[in-house]
């Protein structure tokens, strides 16, 4: 009697293998696992490593995804504690790290996850010469600087998720106001991921009619409409949710599938994502921002030249001296 084992013929006598769409995620928390499961469900990936160094969790995550594969389109799902499995990633997510407790900023996180990160991206880049860093953890802006330090990565290849999430609630909230799909309500936040963000008013439209066309006062301190309130909600989401549930995780992890998506199938989508911006509207500083950027394959390809307000110019640049100075402390 043969052995199941020769149920398949083998057809390859040279077998080539290719990295596909492999996808590391490093931490298998809250928000790692959204980010992993919106990969997953969104067919993102070819293949899925998880990494943390929390061996038990690890593998039941790993073993819960593994048990949901039938219902999604093919992909292979690893985890492992030891780097070399992630080995040839196109794209390694970090999500690793202390997260704010209620009434925490990001900004109190900085040297805890930056300690943290020195155990993590070298070991991503030796076995992934060649991937793109896609930086999640908090404060996204500074450990996204201190990944690109770390990493001796070219600055294209070192993403941070930043505005990304906050122009996606800010969206949201147009879309409550105006009775309209938050996919046709655009606007943009840029600058850090948290307190200090800046809502670029002067773009804010539906169908390219800007909302500053009919209320030239939209978003500023004199706007009788209020329109301010709503970047004010925006930069209070966290904390409120926080409050709430004690993370964040649903949209995070939505907005990274986005990200990776544009990434791994060389989208060329326009996404407000943290990159250096040392030479952009002024800025003389190494530090992490988010502007509109053109992602691809390459990881940031372009900057798109946004025009800004001379108030929006001067709310970016407090974003980022608040940045660099919190970064001149640091200890990488
Ligand atoms: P969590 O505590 O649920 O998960 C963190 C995970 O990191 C844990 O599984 C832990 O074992 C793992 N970890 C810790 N040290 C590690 C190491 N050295 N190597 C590998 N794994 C390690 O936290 P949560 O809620 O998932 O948040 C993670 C981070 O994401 C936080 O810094 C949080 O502030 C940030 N975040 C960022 C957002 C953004 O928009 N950029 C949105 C939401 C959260
Ligand atoms: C957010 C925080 C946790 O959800 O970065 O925006």
């Amino acid at each position: 009697m043969g052995s199941t084992d020769e149920t398949l013929f083998s057809q390859v006598a040279d077998p080539v293998t290719s990295s596909g769409n492999k996808v590391t995620v490093v931490g298998v928390g809250q928000v790692g696992m959204a980010c992993a499961f919106s990969i997953l469900t969104q067919n993102i990936a070819s293949e899925l490593v998880l990494v943390d160094v929390v061996a038990d969790k690890l593998k039941g995550e790993m073993m819960d995804l593994q048990h949901g594969l039938t219902f999604m389109k093919h992909a292979k799902v690893n985890a492992s504690t030891d780097y070399a499995a992630t080995a040839n990633s196109r794209l390694c997510i970090v999500t690793a790290g202390a997260r704010q407790k209620e009434g925490e900023s990001r900004l109190d996180l900085v040297q805890r996850n930056t300690d943290i990160f020195k155990g993590i991206i070298p070991q991503l880049v030796k076995y992934s010469p060649n991937t793109i860093l896609l930086i999640v953890s908090n404060p996204v802006d500074i450990l996204t600087y201190v990944a690109w330090k770390l990493s001796g990565l070219q600055k294209n290849r070192v993403i941070g998720s930043g505005t990304n999430l906050d122009s996606s609630r800010l969206r949201f909230l147009m879309s409550q106001r105006l009775n309209l799909s938050p996919t046709n309500c655009h606007g943009w936040i840029i600058g850090e991921h948290g307190d200090s963000s800046v809502a670029v008013w002067s773009g804010v439209n539906v169908a390219g009619v800007r909302l500053r066309d009919i209320n030239p006062a939209l978003g500023s301190g004199n706007d009788k409409e209020n329109w301010e309130d709503m970047h004010r909600q925006v930069v209070q989401s966290a904390y409120e949710v926080i409050k709430l549930k004690g993370y964040t995780s649903w949209a995070i992890g939505l907005s990274v599938a986005a990200l990776a998506q544009s990434i791994l199938r060389n989208g060329f989508n326009v996404h407000a994502v943290s990159t250096l911006v040392n030479g952009q509207h002024g800025i003389d500083k190494d530090v992490f921002l988010s502007l509109p950027c053109v992602l691809s394959e390459n990881g940031v390809t372009h900057i798109v030249k946004q025009p800004l307000t001379d108030e929006e110019k001067k709310m970016l640049h407090k974003s980022a001296d608040l940045i660099a100075e919190v970064q001149s402390r640091l200890i990488i």
